[in-house]
């Protein structure tokens, strides 16, 4: 399952990740941690160290390997420089999977443990100002794009995404790469304007998004957000005193999380879960598609000096190999 975690800056979209990181990392779930925000505060998040955040590898650095390994025998990319962020896979690519190694994961992720669980983080490295323009070709959250767009997850394995919400993500078509949603909003009217942008965007895509209510202090915040948001708010979640003595770096153990946010994560569990029943990977090919090529004509035939629409395979559709789903043989009659 792809989930990300976007809203206004400072809403607690990494707070909100790192919970929910934790929370699936306890039941044993595999995860895949990826920082694609701004702010890069994923890994303090999870318990890392300043020096340790710092070494991590960035995934921005390494755009060529995972272009090279992604891009596999595919014979419509003839190289990684003609492969931009939304280049589709194809015939011959390599598809990435949640648990399993491979050289993108032994390049750009670092194993974290969690209370005894291990969950691998990757990160996309700090952004410059740069990045934050219309730098399409080596944005750094194109990494974090391609290999969403290679990842055949399954059920019970999840990509937990913390991004920014910004004008490239809806340029690229990142926005529509998830299962599931969560937008993190404060009871403001800042906080519920970001919701509705991003309402806007997801309209057309059939994006499944979900408010999760942060720094909620009583009942009129519950009330501000149920008449700005009505049924796409899932849950709020307060004030947590775990939460704040993590940040001084002294984190109690997980499970002494206040119950009221246990559950709450568990109701974020529960929606993400839920939209698996409705998986449709031939429209998750389709939307590939449809930005690549949009892409291709703004500015990637551009700067490649390449017809970029001749690198989709009309004959792929990404999905989970019929292999390895079935565990368990069926019980005889
Ligand atoms: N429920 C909460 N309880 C206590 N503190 C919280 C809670 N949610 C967020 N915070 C605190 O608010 C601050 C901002 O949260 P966080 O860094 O998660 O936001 P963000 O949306 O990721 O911000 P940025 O846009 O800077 O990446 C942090 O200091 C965080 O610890
Ligand atoms: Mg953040």
């Amino acid at each position: 399952m792809k989930i990300a975690f976007v809203g206004k800056g400072g809403s607690g979209k990494t707070t909100l990740s790192s919970l929910f990181i934790r929370h699936l990392a306890a039941t044993g779930a595999p995860v895949l941690a990826v920082d694609a925000d701004i702010n890069q505060h994923l890994g303090p998040a999870l318990g890392l160290d300043e020096a340790e955040a710092a070494a991590l590898p960035a995934m921005g650095d390494r755009l060529p390997l995972i272009k090279d390994y992604l891009r596999g025998t595919n014979p419509r990319i003839s190289s990684a420089e003609t492969m931009i962020k939304t280049t589709p896979p194809g015939a011959g690519s390599r598809l990435l999977r949640v648990c399993e190694t491979n050289p993108v994961y032994e390049a750009c992720a670092h194993p974290v443990e969690l209370d005894g669980a291990a969950v691998r983080l990757m990160v996309t490295g700090p952004f410059t100002e740069a990045d934050l323009g219309v730098a399409c070709y080596h944005s750094k959250t194109g990494a974090v794009e391609l290999c969403l767009n290679h990842l055949v997850d399954g059920r019970g394995e999840y990509v937990v995404v913390d991004m920014t919400a910004g004008s490239d993500s809806f340029a690229s078509g990142m926005f529509t790469r998830f299962d599931m949603t969560f937008l993190v909003a404060e009871p403001t009217r800042k906080g519920v304007s970001v919701y509705r942008q991003y309402k806007e965007y997801a309209r057309d895509f059939g994006v499944a998004l979900k408010v999760v209510g942060n720094k909620v202090q009583g009942q009129d915040d519950i009330d501000f957000l149920q008449e700005e948001v009505g049924e796409d708010l899932l849950v709020t979640v307060g004030h947590s005193d775990w939460v704040r003595a993590m940040e001084k770096g002294r984190p109690p153990r997980f499970e002494l999380l206040e119950d009221a946010n246990h559950l709450a994560l568990q109701a974020l569990r529960t929606a993400a879960d839920a939209t698996y029943d409705v998986r449709d990977w031939d429209r998750y090919t389709r939307q590939m598609v449809h930005f690549h090529l949009k892409n291709a004509q703004s500015w990637g035939n551009a700067r490649t000096g390449v017809d970029l629409a001749s690198q989709v395979d009309p004959g792929f559709v990404l999905r989970e190999s019929l292999h390895s789903v079935e565990v368990g043989a069926p019980q005889p009659a």
